[in-house]
């Protein structure tokens, strides 16, 4: 199959750092790697000489695991051609997706989508996925900065750390504090389990995953924290890697006191002397949030909607 003319309607993975190429072609060579070596657990593909679709499906052991029931992620939607033709392929196949999906125990199925793609949207709707959130990406380009650190006083006793060596148990208490997400908004999740999703989140991040972390304490008591990681595959298709801030949180005791200003300079400084460009995502309705990056030199990327199904 040959990608060139494709439209991609969708998807994180498909067109990944899409909002910092100024054309999507290498992106899309990068996808046609992906496509050709059959990365995902499982694709379908019609194709005739008015359209084709292509969709690919993985199962999720770690969420699995977590939430206690059986997860799966929508990786790639992509079709081009006529549009009856397109849609009565897509249905077709979306068919066959969720009787895989229940073949291989999954029950729960995600994915997120440009908030543009609106005809990806209807047809996930007709396979029975309902929106549950919309996220915002922020990016941070290196060359375009007009940011300037904003001097805070912040409390004498706070201070903020880069630290790569620290107990991780002192900050399991942090995860509790992410609940705006697409799990704790979705009422077939138990948010038990979505509080230690994200604990064990930001536990593995600390311990492993995390190429930084900053933290921010109060008389060597942990009261924030922020977690970068550089995503190296994103260097074939852009001039460097890209550098993910995530886990983003400071206790509710210390709100709006600047230590999520700060911590976020310090992860900036950090990063950009290894990458050009920072990317941050939240919840749209997460106005504190969203609020911090703007103020940080951030601009909107993408908007995409989250997507969620589950059956029994
Ligand atoms: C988002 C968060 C990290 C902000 O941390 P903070 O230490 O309270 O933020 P700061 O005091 O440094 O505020 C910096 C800027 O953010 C914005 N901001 C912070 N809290 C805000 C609020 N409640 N409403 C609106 N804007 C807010 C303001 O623009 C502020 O700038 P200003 O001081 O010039 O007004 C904090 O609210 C938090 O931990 N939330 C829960 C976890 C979370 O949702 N994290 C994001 C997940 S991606």
């Amino acid at each position: 199959m040959q990608l060139e003319c494709w439209q991609p309607l969708m998807n994180n993975i498909t067109l990944p750092h899409s909002h910092f190429l100024p054309n999507r072609f290498q992106a899309l060579r990068v996808l046609q790697e992906k496509i050709d070596s059959e990365q995902w657990d499982k694709q379908w593909e019609r194709t005739s000489d008015k359209a084709s679709v292509f969709v690919s499906a993985s199962k999720l052991p770690w969420d699995s695991e977590q939430l206690g029931i059986g997860c799966g992620w929508l990786d790639c939607v992509l079709a081009h051609g006529s549009f009856p033709e397109r849609k009565n392929y897509l249905t077709e196949i979306c068919s066959e997706v969720i009787g895989w999906c229940k073949e291989q125990g999954i029950n729960f199925l995600a994915t997120k989508i440009d908030s543009d793609q609106i005809m990806a949207l209807h047809a996930l709707e007709d396979l029975g996925m309902r929106i549950v959130d919309c996220e915002l990406t922020w990016a941070l380009d290196k060359r375009m900065q007009t940011w300037g650190v904003k001097k805070i006083k912040l409390d004498d006793r706070v201070e903020i750390e880069l630290n790569n060596n620290f107990e991780v148990g002192e900050v399991d208490q942090l995860g509790e504090a992410f609940n705006t997400d697409r799990f704790h908004v979705d009422d077939k999740i138990d948010n038990v389990r979505a509080n230690s999703l994200w604990t064990n989140s930001l536990l593995n991040a600390c311990r492993e995953r995390a190429d930084q972390v900053v933290i921010a304490r109060c008389e060597g008591k942990v009261i924030g924290i922020v977690t970068c990681f550089i995503d190296i595959e994103a260097s074939r298709y852009l001039e460097t890697p890209v550098c993910d801030l995530a886990h983003v949180v400071v206790i509710p005791e210390w709100h709006s006191r600047g230590i999520g200003r700060s911590m976020l300079g310090h992860a900036i400084n950090w990063a950009q002397r290894q990458v050009r460009f920072i990317q941050i995502g939240t919840q749209v309705r997460n106005y504190a949030a969203n609020a911090l990056y703007g103020k940080m030199g951030f601009r909107l990327a993408k908007s995409q909607y989250s997507l969620h199904a589950h059956w029994d």
